[in-house]
C-alpha cells in the first residue's frame, strides 16, 4: 500500500517537472522569437530607409546584421540595385556571398557611402560598446570609412550609462604576447578586471580575425569614454577598443511587436 501511494506521488511529480520544464521551453523559445522580430524589424527599417542605387555598402557582423543583408538581398532582386559590399568579418563576408551580393574591399573602394552594423550597448549619447562577436577591429575601420553609420538593435541594447545592461565588459583587440601587460596596464589606470576570452568550441583563447586576442573589460563605472578609448589605444600592443565613440549617425531599434524606434543625436 505504502508503496503504492509512493509510485503515483511520484508519478504525479514528474508530470509537473516534465510540464514545468516544457512551459520554461516553450518561453525561452517564444522570448528567442520575440528577440528575432526585434532586430528583423530594425534591420528591415534601416535597409529600406539608407539603401539607395549605386551605393557601397559596408556591411556589419552578428545576428542583427543577417537580417540587414536579408533584406538587401531582396531590394537588390525587386529593384535591380546596383550595389558593392564591404564585409566586416570573415561572417559578414561569408553572408556577403552567399546572398549573390558585390563583395568588395577597401582598397578598391575606401570610401563608403552607408555602414550597416549592430551593437551590443548604446546610451545617450550614441557611443557603443562593440566587438561581442570579436570583430571590433575591422567593424571600427569600416565605419570609419563610412559617410553615416546606422547601428541596429533590438531594445535590450538601450541604456542611460554604458554597463546597465551589457555585463560582459569592453572589448579590446590585443597583440597576443601583449596580453597579460594590456590587461595590468587597464586595471592599475581605471580599476575593474580585464579578462582574457576564452574560446566556447576550441581550447584556449578566442583568435581573432586578425589573428589577435581579446580582452573584455569590466569597468567599475561610466566615464568619459572618448578618453578611456585614447588611453587604452595608447597602450603597446593593443590593436583596437570596442568603444565606438562620436561614429554611430543613428540607430535603429527593434520592438518585439514589430515596431521601430528610430534614434538620432543631431536630428
Ligand atoms: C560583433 C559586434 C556585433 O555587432 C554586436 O556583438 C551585436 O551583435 P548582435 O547583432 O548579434 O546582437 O560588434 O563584433
Amino acid at each position: 500500500m505504502r508503496n503504492r501511494i509512493y509510485s503515483r506521488f511520484m508519478l504525479n511529480y514528474n508530470v509537473i517537472a516534465v510540464s514545468n520544464i516544457a512551459k520554461q521551453l516553450s518561453r525561452m523559445c517564444s522570448n528567442g522569437n520575440l528577440v528575432n522580430v526585434a532586430k528583423k524589424a530594425a534591420a528591415y527599417r534601416a535597409v529600406n530607409e539608407h539603401v539607395k542605387d549605386n551605393q557601397r555598402i559596408g556591411i556589419g557582423s552578428g545576428s542583427t546584421i543577417v537580417f540587414a543583408v536579408e533584406r538587401l538581398h531582396q531590394r537588390v532582386q525587386e529593384e535591380q540595385l546596383n550595389v558593392t559590399c564591404v564585409p566586416t568579418s570573415y561572417q559578414a563576408r561569408e553572408l556577403i556571398t552567399s546572398h549573390g551580393l558585390v563583395l568588395e574591399d577597401l582598397d578598391m573602394n575606401p570610401v563608403l557611402d552607408v555602414v550597416i552594423d549592430g551593437a551590443d550597448e548604446f546610451d545617450d549619447d550614441l557611443t557603443l560598446i562593440k566587438g561581442g562577436g570579436g570583430c571590433l577591429t575591422q567593424e571600427k575601420i569600416v565605419a570609419a570609412s563610412g559617410k553615416e553609420l546606422i547601428i541596429i538593435t533590438d531594445g535590450s541594447k538601450k541604456s542611460k550609462l554604458l554597463g546597465e545592461h551589457w555585463k560582459k565588459g569592453i572589448p579590446i583587440e590585443v597583440i597576443p604576447m601583449a596580453r597579460v601587460p594590456v590587461a595590468q596596464k587597464i586595471q592599475a589606470m581605471y580599476g575593474g578586471e580585464a579578462v582574457l576570452r576564452m574560446a566556447k568550441s576550441k581550447a584556449g583563447p578566442v583568435v581573432t580575425d586578425n589573428g589577435n586576442f581579446i580582452i573584455d573589460w569590466k569597468f567599475e563605472k561610466a566615464a568619459k569614454w572618448g578618453l578611456v578609448h585614447s588611453n587604452i589605444k595608447l597602450i603597446p600592443g593593443v590593436v583596437e577598443t570596442g568603444l565606438f565613440v562620436e561614429m554611430a549617425r543613428c540607430i535603429y531599434v527593434g520592438n518585439s511587436d514589430g515596431t521601430v524606434e528610430r534614434i538620432a543625436k543631431h536630428d
